[in-house]
């Protein structure tokens, strides 16, 4: 396991990251390769969208072109005051801290859930997965994006020291131990020789009900404000 799929270590890393965060995240995940992905995703303007691992709020504010408001999760508090500025506490945005493994919403709270470069943080992505499965109504889409396994031994056994990185095959192998039946996985890259990304658009299948899963809190508020933390 890296060094940053520790909870504690990540949100120590965003504390300071986050000042530097919109200045360097261009680098590796840009406007072409987040609008490529809003296409795939397919966001109607009413749908209900949660943002997991929203940051500093760089795919909300593309997800905003779609649709009129975006809940956003995050565990890094720094990174939130970065979107504070962008968007403003209370605006077209609702601020949660929380954790991706453990999601402070009910049950089918959300038409679509939105991930982008999160899931290599999580301990434990297949928990974070069933959760989004959960939160998300039954054939809602659920869309992640994470770093492409490097094909370069010597890039795999830094990835590997760093966090999570995955194939296409680990990344149908996790979405199906979730309990998702249909998942589309796309790479996208700035460029040749850019770090690769590795995006995958699933389904909730229709035969989810609502859980009767006794570990689920289902009674966790979907309204309280990260401010309120
Ligand atoms: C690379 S940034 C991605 C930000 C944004 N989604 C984007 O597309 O630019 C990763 C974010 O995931 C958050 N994160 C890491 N582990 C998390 C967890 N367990 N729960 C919630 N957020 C987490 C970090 O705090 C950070 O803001």
């Amino acid at each position: 396991m890296g060094i940053l799929e520790d909870k504690d270590n990540a949100r120590l890393f965003y504390r300071y990251f986050s000042r530097v965060y919109d200045t360097i995240n261009p680098y590796i995940w840009d406007d072409g390769m987040r609008n490529q992905a809003l296409e795939w995703f397919d966001a109607d303007r009413d749908d209900r969208v949660l943002d997991v691992g929203a940051g500093t709020g760089f795919a909300t504010e593309g997800l905003l072109n779609h649709v009129d408001e975006v809940y956003a999760l995050d565990q890094s508090r720094g990174q939130f005051e970065q979107a504070f500025r962008k968007f403003g506490k209370h605006g077209k945005v609702r601020f949660h801290m929380g954790d991706a493994e453990r999601l402070p919403f009910k049950d089918d709270s959300f038409d679509k859930l939105w991930s982008s470069g999160s899931i290599e943080y999580w301990p434990d992505p297949v928990a974070a997965l069933r959760e989004f499965r959960r939160v998300v109504k039954p054939g809602g889409t659920v869309l992640v994006v994470g770093p492409d396994y490097p094909k370069l031994r010597v890039f795999q056994k830094l990835a590997d020291a760093i966090m999570l990185f995955y194939d296409a095959e680990e990344a149908e192998e996790m979405f199906r131990e979730a309990g998702f039946e249909e998942t589309r996985h796309f790479i996208q890259q700035r460029h040749r020789g850019s770090p690769r990304a590795i995006t995958s658009v699933a389904t909730v299948p229709e035969s989810d009900g609502p859980s009767d899963d006794p570990g689920v809190e289902a009674d966790r508020d979907a309204d309280s404000d990260a401010n309120d933390d």
